[in-house]
């Protein structure tokens, strides 16, 4: 396959200019802290030929508006919230001689953006034969701080190499451009109007700044942008927009500097205005270069945990790469704020954080920086209250039901079917809070955190099911739909049972352990949630007595009527009606045999002790031939199980299918922000997949196959303080602990001891 980026091991390379995938490789080159994103545009914004879509955000800062219902009805989510695309102080406008750049109309030779993974940074290239004669090489590097949250930067060098010509530099903070959403596609903006007023603009000396109010939700957005450079510069204000402009005269050899240190600051109502804050941490910022050695310093640390090789495929290897680096780019740090699905680098889906989170992005935290994993189920945890009184809105007088997509907690899916009735975000959570602690034993989460979401969620799901005597006294969960968003409001579906009875026991065996380790924190919790020792016994007989839809000649139905709907054989699907959800009415989809994404099989990855190796291929080969994979969930969950019954081939293809997704735009919509949880996706496929790797009972296990098309691979993963890293050739594995004390592990059904 043609690769539209040149393949390097540590970089994105982009060499020439594609105006026609100017939108996908804005996603691309987009930059972020988990607070601050960037897209990858243009510094003079606008390519002629090109088409661009803005952007700028702030993780968690957002606008909402009352949903309109046609026929609304009781419990509908009432607002609906979209991240905002603030204003944009990343440009910069190079004007020689009156001749303003445009790549589409200038001739510009040996132009070239290159994202470094190592350094993270954006760094552009070009030389610019200008229309009076000259020649100038133009180098422009950017970088969002992973290092101070609230800081960018921004350095330009021109460098004149032949003629003279005079250079002006115009630099401004001005609004988004509002980018057209497409109505018909869901899993985009739905058509925008812009969300936020600007209610000041001005400048103090080099310092331009400007404050934006959203709409309905009462932040203030403050951004300042100090201009760093020796020249005599000037600045205009106009009602939108502010503008500072230097000039210089350039001969051979001269140069021309500029530095913007960029600093955002956001208040809401009734908070002290941040825009001094903003004004001071621009001026405050350290240097270009000084930030980017930070940079680099964090972006070694990350690297040195959650580093991977791959033997005998670059162009892999660097897909793998760029995968983290959006991850580790996306995430919130502080509790506050999460990852969106496409983290911080378009407006599709919104900015909303969904299980996304929890089942594919948290499990790549656990294993490389597990203290972002913490931060970002604190962030579940300061939404338990919304999580609350939306279970009373949905008639449960116990628990919390957490949203299924939403900014700040509260629910915001408008279609109930596809949205809301996936009850199973409850005990993906649960799920983490789980998996968190086995992985670092963090008892102190678990008392201050974990312990409380673990109950809201089995109280939920005990007053959500019952013991039916229709199904033999077992306890049922009927009405919810599953992951998969092609089966709805369906009975049993086996993965939302499997993660409730999994949730049941969780929440009872914390509460026990909290009782003999933390009798303190037993006692405050027990009073602050109201809790009796007895619950944990009902919970306990309901997990006991969970009940799973029987299978039919070896096939397990992924719900109780799924077997009974009519077949939809895939190759009669023409291409072009494809994905479904684009092209067909929902009832004509949910009264079909067909899948988007599989949920029984996710159920097998995720609890493989409940079935035999050959149950678990002969269903398998069932689902695959029943799935769509219209979401880019799903591949990654068909290769880690084709891995676990040997079918190695089939595994590499499935993998490959989500590895490069969006440096490839396989889904032709990487335009709209990259696919978060298919990127973590293929970290887990390598770990979990081809490495095997699980954790037993507090142990670590690995059962690692090398597929033929690679020489051998390697990844690191952290757990319980150690650093471990996994090297596999066509003739074996080995070990090794790069840090940390001795420990055991599990290989190949072998016991190792680490040191
Ligand atoms: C998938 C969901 C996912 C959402 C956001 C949908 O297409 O079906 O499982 O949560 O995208 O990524």
């Amino acid at each position: 396959m043609k690769h539209p980026y040149s393949i390097d091991p540590w970089a994105i390379v982009e060499a020439g200019f594609s105006p026609e995938k100017l939108r996908e490789s804005e996603s691309v080159f987009a930059l972020a802290n988990g607070f601050i994103g960037m897209r990858g545009n243009l510094e003079e914004r606008e390519a002629a030929g090109a088409n661009t879509i803005e952007g700028t955000f702030l993780n968690g800062v957002f606008d909402s508006e009352p949903i309109t219902y046609g026929e609304a009805a009781y419990g509908y989510a009432k607002n609906h919230e979209t991240i905002c695309n603030v204003m944009d102080a990343k440009s910069l406008l190079l004007v020689a001689d009156e001749e303003a750049l445009d790549l589409g109309l200038c001739v510009v030779m040996a132009h070239s953006r290159t994202l470094d993974m190592r350094a993270g940074t954006l760094r552009r290239r070009f030389l610019w034969h200008t229309l009076s004669g000259s020649s100038l090489d133009v180098e422009i590097e950017r970088l969002v701080s992973l290092t101070h949250q609230e800081l960018a930067a921004v350095r330009l060098r021109v460098r004149c190499l032949s003629g003279a010509c005079a250079v002006s530099v115009v630099s401004d903070l001005s609004p988004a451009v509002i980018a057209a959403g497409d109505p018909n596609d869901p899993r985009n903006a739905a058509g925008k109007d812009r969300r936020l007023l600007t209610v000041s603009c001005g400048a103090q000396g080099p310092v331009l700044t400007m404050q934006q109010h959203t709409k309905n939700t009462g932040f203030t957005i403050n951004c300042a942008v100090e201009h760093r450079c020796s020249l005599p510069f000037s600045t205009r204000c106009g009602a939108d927009a502010v503008t500072w402009v230097a000039t210089r005269e350039l001969e051979a050899g001269d140069e021309l500097l500029l530095e913007k240190s960029i600093c955002y600051t956001v208040s809401r109502a009734g908070e002290a205005d941040a825009l001094p804050q903003a004004v001071d941490g621009c001026r405050a910022a350290p240097d270009f270069d000084t930030l980017a050695a930070e940079q680099r310093a964090y972006l070694d640390a990350f690297w040195e945990g959650a580093g991977m090789e791959i033997d005998g495929d670059d162009a892999l290897l660097q897909g793998l790469r760029f995968n983290l680096f959006h991850l580790i780019q996306s995430a919130g740090r502080d509790g506050k704020r999460n990852i969106a699905a496409k983290g911080l680098t378009g407006e599709g889906y919104e900015g909303h954080t969904f299980w996304d989170t929890e089942a594919y992005i948290l499990p790549v935290f656990l294993y490389t920086e597990p203290q972002l994993a913490r931060r970002l189920l604190e962030y579940r945890y300061a939404s338990l209250p919304k999580a609350r009184a939306r279970a009373r809105v949905m008639g449960h007088p116990r628990g919390a039901l957490f949203p299924w997509r939403t900014i700040d907690g509260e629910e915001c899916s408008a279609y109930f079917p596809a949205g809301s009735a996936q009850y199973h975000i409850d005990g993906d959570i649960a799920l983490a809070v789980r998996d968190y602690f086995l992985v670092t034993e963090d008892l102190d989460f678990l008392a201050a955190y974990g312990a409380e979401i673990l109950v809201e969620t089995a109280r939920l799901f005990y007053d959500l099911g019952f013991f039916s005597e229709a199904k033999g006294g077992r306890f049922v969960l009927n009405c919810v739909t599953g992951p998969d968003e092609y089966n709805v409001m369906v009975d049993n579906n086996v993965y939302t049972n499997a993660v409730a009875e999994e949730n049941f026991r969780s929440a009872a065996a914390v509460m026990a352990l909290i009782k003999n380790r933390r009798p303190e924190d037993y006692v405050r919790l027990c009073a602050a949630l109201d809790y009796a020792p007895s619950e944990a016994d009902d919970w306990l007989v309901a997990a006991e007595r969970m009940y799973y839809p029987p299978a039919r000649d070896g096939i397990y139905p992924q719900d109780d009527g799924f077997l009974e709907r009519k077949p939809w054989p895939l190759d009669s699907i023409p291409a072009e009606m494809r994905p479904l959800l684009m092209h067909y009415h929902g009832l004509t989809i949910y009264r079909h045999r067909i899948c988007k994404q599989a949920d029984l099989i996710l159920a097998m990855t995720l609890f493989g002790e409940r079935y035999s190796l050959e149950e678990k291929k002969k269903n398998f080969a069932f689902y695959d031939s029943v799935t769509t994979h219209d979401s880019s969930l799903s591949m990654a969950v068909f290769s880690i199980l084709a891995n676990e019954i040997g079918e190695t081939d089939t595994a590499y293809r499935y993998f490959m299918s989500c590895a490069r997704l969006d440096l490839d735009d396989m889904h032709h919509n990487t335009k709209d922000g990259l696919h978060m949880a298919n990127m973590a996706g293929a970290w887990n496929c390598m770990t979990k997949g081809f490495g095997g790797m699980r954790c037993r009972d507090g142990t670590l296990c690995f059962a690692p196959v090398c597929p033929p098309q690679w020489k051998g691979y390697a990844f690191r993963v952290r757990f319980r303080g150690r650093t471990i890293e996994v090297r596999v050739g066509a003739e074996g594995a080995s070990y090794r602990l790069l840090s940390g004390e001795p420990i055991a592990i599990i290989a190949d059904g072998q016991t190792l001891t680490l040191s």
